[in-house]
């Protein structure tokens, strides 16, 4: 737990905090019978430093076969600085400097993220068949998909190369042209070899790609017809509150994911990222996602609720796969008044302290009743970040029946999505409505009409559903569904 469970010293285990193989079994077969289906996680990039392949190498010493899954070097100036310029995720070098067996500093080892979870060599063919074992073991559980985490760190330029990096530079990957570590062709080897074995499967097993990458183009290498099926989309979620910017992110990932034939995705958070709440209260709304600084500032919790609202109807009308993150449906901010002995992503420890991380969006949810633990656990346990008192009103048995709720308007825009069959099929064509508003069609009865202006927009046609109040006009910040002819 060095990074929240990407540290993964077993790979065809559950950890026992979380429970045993027979739960996670059970927990597919009540998915199942519910027409639920369940992707895991496969952290492949890296392991745990407690991994058994990594002590054995840490134990071996230079030389030894043992090392050559991972990427084990001297270093530079007699051993003393690290082999190249490389730099973490989460901040400083990417590099640590073992002991050896006799006790003196030895080799280095690289991880592209916390020094608790070293890079494996994915040119090694050990490596590669001992995953597919792994892949093997999940599908034959019955997993329908796997989300594969970090996938452009998988292959390194040979020679490992200095990248060029100015001193103190930032993992700012969304930048980065022609690095050696970070996007390099060779991880399409590996996600081919992975395609081929879902192929074998029966179902429809899917495989999603997390590449925060440069742009739609090197995205959509992701996702071509013998690699993964989708892939996230991270030009959408840093996207800022801005008509003209949103609308030229859907436009250009339709286009750069249909020449490949895969499916556009859409995402607003995820467990690395900023709530949108909260981001879309600020006067800079974007999110930072691959490592750009994004400047903090006041926050109207009440303005990026609504923004928020309006954002998932967008996000849930355009055509492709979205991606919920637990939480948004509640409408939940993120949690940024953390005590700081209570923060837990390395970044805090590796940015000394200048950088909080991303535990304010991982806080447990609220499920019921008036006090922490809201119902998550069990009366009197703590859970592993403390939920702001304040959550009483965010619960989902508080939500559950008002139909003004955040979690209402989830359940209807999804109920919606899923019964109208031109939300599944009709392509999306943009209809003009003014600036600063987005509008769009999908198919001849369905429209969506988004106000990111600061004036009420007029819109007719019945309103199937809206993310606030609305009766002829819709106010700023305010999404609708209108359905039917005489749409405008
Ligand atoms: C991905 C995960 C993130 C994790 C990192 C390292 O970016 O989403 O949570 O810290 O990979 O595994």
């Amino acid at each position: 737990m060095a990074d929240g469970g990407y540290d993964v010293s077993d790979y065809c285990a559950i950890d026992p905090r979380f429970g045993t193989l027979a739960d996670a079994d059970a927990l597919l077969a009540d998915a199942h019978a519910l027409g639920l289906r369940v992707i895991v996680d496969l952290v492949a990039n890296h392991t745990s430093e407690q991994h058994p392949w990594f002590t054995a190498a840490v134990a071996a010493g230079p030389g030894f076969p043992e090392r050559r899954r991972y990427f084990f070097r001297d270093g530079r100036a007699g051993g003393e600085e690290p082999p190249n310029d490389w730099i973490s995720a989460f901040g400083g070098r990417a590099w640590t400097r073992v002991r050896e067996a006799d006790g003196r500093p030895g080799q280095w080892y690289l991880h592209t993220f916390a020094p608790q979870q070293p890079d494996l060599d994915w040119d090694d063919p050990g490596v590669r068949e001992e995953f597919d074992a792994v892949l093997r073991f999940w599908l034959d559980r019955g997993v329908d998909g796997i989300r594969v985490d970090a996938a452009p760190a998988m292959a390194k330029v040979p020679g490992l190369p200095d990248a060029g990096h100015a001193p103190g530079a930032r993992f700012e990957s969304r930048t980065w042209v022609g690095n050696p570590h970070w996007d390099v062709d060779g991880v399409h080897d590996v996600l081919r070899r992975w395609r081929l074995i879902g192929d074998g499967y029966d179902g429809d097993r899917l495989f999603v790609t997390e590449a925060v990458v440069r742009d739609a183009e090197r995205l959509s290498r992701y996702v071509r017809p013998d690699e993964m099926h989708t892939s996230f989309n991270f030009d959408y979620l840093t996207a800022p509150w801005e008509a003209g910017r949103l609308r030229a992110v859907i436009d250009e990932s339709i286009a750069a994911l249909g020449r490949v034939g895969a499916p556009a995705t859409w995402v607003l958070s995820s467990h690395d990222e900023t709530r949108h709440v909260t981001r879309f209260g600020r006067a800079y709304t974007g999110a930072g996602f691959g490592g750009a600084a994004v400047p903090g500032g006041p926050v109207d919790l009440d303005l990026g609720l609504r923004r928020a609202r309006a954002a998932a109807l967008l996000t849930l009308a355009l055509p492709g796969s979205a991606y919920l993150y637990q939480g948004e449906e509640l409408g939940l901010p993120e949690v940024e008044d953390l005590p700081e002995e209570a923060l837990q992503d390395p970044t805090w420890e590796r940015s000394g302290h200048t950088e909080r991380g991303r535990d304010g969006c991982r806080v447990p949810l609220p499920w019921s009743g008036d006090r922490p633990p809201f119902g998550f656990t069990a009366d009197g346990v703590v859970p592993w970040l403390p939920q702001p008192p304040g959550w009483a009103a965010l619960t989902v048995a508080a939500q559950q029946g008002d139909p003004a709720s955040t979690l209402a308007l989830y359940r209807a825009a999804l109920h919606l999505r899923r019964s109208l069959a031109d939300l599944r099929t009709a392509p999306l064509t943009w209809h003009s409505a003014g600036d600063d508003v987005l509008a769009f069609d999908r198919g001849p009865a369905f429209r969506c009409v988004v106000n990111l202006s600061a004036h009420p927009v007029p819109i007719d046609g019945p309103v199937l559903l809206a993310s606030g109040p609305c009766a002829g006009t819709l106010p700023p910040d305010t999404a609708a569904w209108l359905s039917g002819p005489g749409t405008r």
